[in-house]
């Protein structure tokens, strides 16, 4: 049984029509919270994630807005205040790969991947840290003035060769999130992120898709488990819940124990 509730507060979710993002997306609205499922050009199954939401009672609506786009973003809040109100909960999720050899990597790939996973976090927690800054706390909704959940990985301290472009980008998310708990902390600001190791979604197929590819991938998760959504879905939520308010500033990895060096569990 969940003990607390999200009951009242808004959130966004960015990228919360598939993978990680709609995981995120279902718990939240089964802790109580309405749910803004941002997309950028998935309308149709983004709906089906708000469909989902309010078949089990909740509250949902999809919107349109590249994370890395500052007046798709500003639109984006404007229509969650017009509807809404304000937002409680964000969770920065929109995130892709363009991987490649470092030698191949085009200036292209490199900069998509550091506009979306990077700018596009910054871009969306600025929005929401002006409005929790204006409103300031509600105490019958959260006893903090709002959260901000950025969605790392374990990339953010394991180095992934082939992949310099999504690993930056997470180290720089880890960096950018410990600033802002820093700055924010004070006006009752939460921010913190969750490092996913592997977790079965679209944006890693390659490495579950075929029973091959599912037994090497295992040999870096010493759980012997691929994660899922909702294993996130769920830290996310309390994480935004007050069950975790002396929690800022931090990364809490979820990884089955990818970041504990497997291949030194003997001689190395
Ligand atoms: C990446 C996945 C990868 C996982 C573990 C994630 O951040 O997006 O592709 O499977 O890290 O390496």
């Amino acid at each position: 049984m969940i003990t607390y509730s999200l009951q009242g507060q808004n959130a966004l979710v960015t990228g919360a029509d598939s993978g990680i993002g709609k995981g995120v997306a279902l718990e939240l609205a089964k802790a109580g919270a309405r749910v803004l499922i941002n997309h950028v050009d998935a309308q149709e199954i983004a709906q089906l994630t708000v469909d989902e939401i309010a078949a089990a009672g909740g509250e949902a609506f999809e919107f349109h807005a590249d994370v890395s786009n500052e007046a798709e973003v500003q639109a984006m809040y404007a229509e969650m205040f017009k509807r809404w109100g304000t937002i409680d909960i964000l969770v920065n999720n929109a995130g892709l790969q363009r991987d490649s050899r470092l030698v191949d990597m085009t200036l292209e790939q490199w900069q998509t991947v550091i506009n979306i996973n990077l700018t596009g976090q910054f871009l969306c927690a600025r929005e929401a840290a002006r409005e929790f800054i204006r409103r300031g706390v509600v105490e019958k909704r959260s006893k903090a003035a709002g959260k901000i959940i950025c969605m790392s990985s374990v990339h953010e301290v394991i180095p992934w060769g082939g992949h310099v472009n999504y690993a930056t980008s997470k180290g720089g998310v880890m960096m950018m999130m410990k600033s802002m708990a820093q700055e924010l902390a004070p006006h009752k600001i939460r921010v913190v992120s969750i490092g996913p190791g592997a977790i079965q979604t679209p944006i890693n197929h390659g490495a579950w898709g075929t029973p091959e590819s599912l037994n090497k991938l295992l040999t870096l998760i010493p759980y012997n488990r691929i994660g899922q959504p909702e294993d996130i879905g769920r830290l996310a939520a309390w994480l935004a819940s007050d069950e975790a308010d002396y929690i800022t500033g931090t990364t809490i990895f979820m990884d089955g124990g990818m970041t504990l060096y497997p291949g030194f569990a003997d001689n190395g």
